[in-house]
């Protein structure tokens, strides 16, 4: 596999940056062209951000499975394709050559299509991190099904929820998942969520822990018999379904800053193409070179750096079911020394929980291998960096700081690894083809360096959602409505003297803890629903490890025994409700909310009384009730 796209000079990123400026089309046809197409594009873009409507390679037919896998057959057939670790070091490893993963699609394709899914169909995926979980989405893929894949941190309730408005009538699970020291029963959530979608035919079980787990007569069928059948007629090929590049793909469940999480729908085609652009340019990948991105292939890291932006360019990508602190938190480490991986991909609050056991889980751990480190989702601190710096990439090894986000599909601004300079804290450069702008709160254009204000893309790129699943007037409205003519990210940015971008976080309601996008309205309407709360305000602050924690102010009707069981209470609720990211870290008590006199909760008091400040709270004299500000900062948690 060559990437003739692949830019390996400053110079080259300038020539391609400006040509993707001046000629969009033409700098994306070309790329294009190193794809498998059954049929060539009639038009390359299409696009106004008014409705919005978005087009890439409108006409061309393809299927994304043929790029990820058929193609790479003849040359890579042996080589493999995924590497599994499993969370238990002492089970053994699996690897999945392209051949295998190949067939194991087709098989499964099949028994997707002997259980009733058609293209188009919505397809709902909760399963743990093991390389089933990849052949079900790239069967979906194959079929023309589109995947929803669900976190397995989420609670019944919001799988019912994602399932309802995408309405989803199959399900593919496992009987549980091991994470840690930990045996997640997900078959028994899901069966606490169909409760309430009695639409859904199927549900397709892996086994995995072989815990006990019910199985409905007529609804439930487990993976491994079905494979059987197929086994017995031996289908080892099966031809993938032809795909308009507009079909949609999948679609990703994320959360905003209003109501309930909305369905990111992406398109085939383009996503294809940017995630393969962004991930051979980004992390410099060379054929050969192994690639470990540590997300969870429940949120869109998963989807685009371990499942189609490696597949697609013929990589190696490494799987790992467990999380980075156990057995021990040297686990990362030896997984790097196990395989030899070559690229590390993972999130400032996995490098920031990592430094906290200091040098003493790295002995002995050979990670010389590793040539490329990158982080992603949140902002990164200078001090983990530096750390991320000395002590994996032992100051060898650039450093890749990508932004972007569920709805941007692949990576927007990012140094290019060793190619285009490194800043810490500074996510730097825009890839080719992508035009941020930073706006102020009335939508003027910001020119210059060394300004900050709202960050906002100005141009469509391949791998822009396409619209929010079921209403594509939130989708307008959340993105494309703010600001005229632009994509609105909800993040703030920050450029310096030499142009870089520096992302300083969501200037919407939306938290980022540990890295998982949560929104306060989320958590409000969840503790809300406990009983004897009669309003909350939901805020963030700064967190160590998680980059941000969830801190809830609650009115509650009745003076409580133990105001400590109510708490757990209170965080059992948001658990059962949303799951178990979204659990508040503290939850204060209170006897009124800071509002003004219309009513509006005043956010910004909330956030700063959070945060530790207690003097400069800014204007109170708008509030109906000052008072309530000096007892909320005096009993401040
Ligand atoms: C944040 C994750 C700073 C940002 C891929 C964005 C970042 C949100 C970075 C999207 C970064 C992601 N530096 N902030 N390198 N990467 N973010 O949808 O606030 O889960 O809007 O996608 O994460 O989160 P999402």
């Amino acid at each position: 596999m060559s990437y003739p796209y692949q830019i390996t000079t400053y110079e080259a990123y300038q020539q391609a940056y400006k040509q993707s400026v001046e000629q969009p089309e033409q700098f994306w046809a070309a790329i294009a062209e190193n794809f498998q197409w059954r049929k060539k594009w009639d038009e390359v873009l299409n696009w106004n951000f008014k409705e919005p409507k978005i087009e890439w390679f409108k006409g061309g037919k393809l299927n994304i499975t043929e790029n990820c896998l058929d193609r790479h057959l003849p040359t890579l057939g042996d080589e493999p394709a995924i590497i599994w670790e499993p969370n238990d070091p002492s089970e053994h490893h699996r690897i999945l050559t392209y051949n295998q993963l190949h067939e194991k699609v087709c098989a499964f394709a099949q028994v997707l299509k002997n259980n009733g899914v058609k293209k188009g169909d919505r397809v709902c995926i909760y399963m743990g991190m093991i390389p089933e979980l990849a052949i079900a989405i790239l069967s979906c893929a194959r079929i023309g099904a589109i995947h929803s894949v669900i976190f397995g941190g989420f609670s019944a309730q919001s799988i019912s929820d994602r399932i309802i408005d995408a309405h989803a009538e199959y399900v593919i699970t496992c009987d549980g998942a091991f994470r840690g020291g930990k045996d997640i029963p997900l078959k028994s959530v899901i069966d606490d969520a169909l409760v309430s979608c009695e639409f859904v035919k199927r549900v397709i079980v892996f086994s995995r822990t072989r815990i006990a787990v019910s199985m409905i007569k007529g609804r439930d069928v487990w993976w491994e018999d079905e494979m059987k059948k197929i086994d017995a007629v031996g289908i080892t090929d099966i031809k993938a379904a032809e795909m308009d590049a507009e079909d949609p793909l999948f679609i990703l469940y994320t959360s905003g800053s209003t109501g309930k999480p909305k369905g990111v729908v992406h398109s085939s085609a383009g996503y294809m193409l940017f995630t393969n652009y962004s991930f051979v340019n980004v992390f410099q990948y060379k054929p050969g070179q192994l690639f470990f991105c540590t997300a969870d292939i429940g949120w869109i890291t998963g989807h685009s750096y371990i499942v189609y932006g490696p597949l697609s360019a013929g990589a190696t990508s490494l799987m790992f079911e467990g999380v980075p602190t156990w057995p021990d938190a040297g686990r990362f480490w030896s997984i790097i020394d196990k395989f030899k991986v070559n690229i590390l991909y993972t999130a400032p609050t996995a490098i920031r929980s990592l430094m906290g056991f200091g040098l003493q889980p790295l002995k002995g751990k050979d990670l010389s291998s590793l040539q490329i480190l990158g982080t992603v989702g949140e902002p990164i601190n200078e001090e983990a960096w530096h750390w991320y710096d000395e002590n994996i990439g032992k100051k060898k090894c650039p450093i890749v700081d990508t932004w972007w986000q569920t709805e941007t599909g692949g990576i927007l601004i990012s140094n290019l690894a060793g190619v285009t300079p490194a800043k810490p804290a500074h996510a730097t450069l825009p890839l080719p083809g992508v035009q941020p702008v930073l706006v102020d709160e009335n939508g003027k254009i910001l020119e210059g360096n060394n300004v900050s204000g709202n960050l906002c893309i100005k141009f469509p790129w391949p791998s822009i959602l396409r619209t929010t699943y079921g209403d594509h007037d939130r989708c307008r409205q959340n993105y494309f409505a703010t600001y005229e003519n632009m994509y609105f990210t909800g993040d703030g940015a920050l450029r310096d003297e030499n142009g870089f971008y520096r992302i300083t976080g969501r200037v919407d309601d939306v938290l980022n803890v540990s890295g998982h996008r949560i929104g306060t309205a989320e958590v409000e309407n969840a503790i809300n629903m406990h009983d004897g709360v009669v309003e909350s305000a939901v805020v963030g602050y700064p967190h160590d490890v998680k980059g941000q924690g969830i801190y809830a102010y609650v009115i509650y009707n009745s003076m409580h025994e133990n105001e400590e069981l109510t708490r757990k209470d209170i965080a059992m609720t948001v658990a059962r409700i949303i799951g178990p990211i979204a659990k508040p870290d503290k939850i204060q008590f209170v006897s009124g909310l800071p509002k003004t006199r219309s009513g509006k909760i005043m956010r910004r008091i909330l956030r700063k009384i959070a945060e530790g400040e207690t003097q400069n709270l800014g204007d109170t004299s708008t509030l109906l009730d000052p008072g309530v500000v000096d007892e909320i900062k005096n009993a401040k948690l």
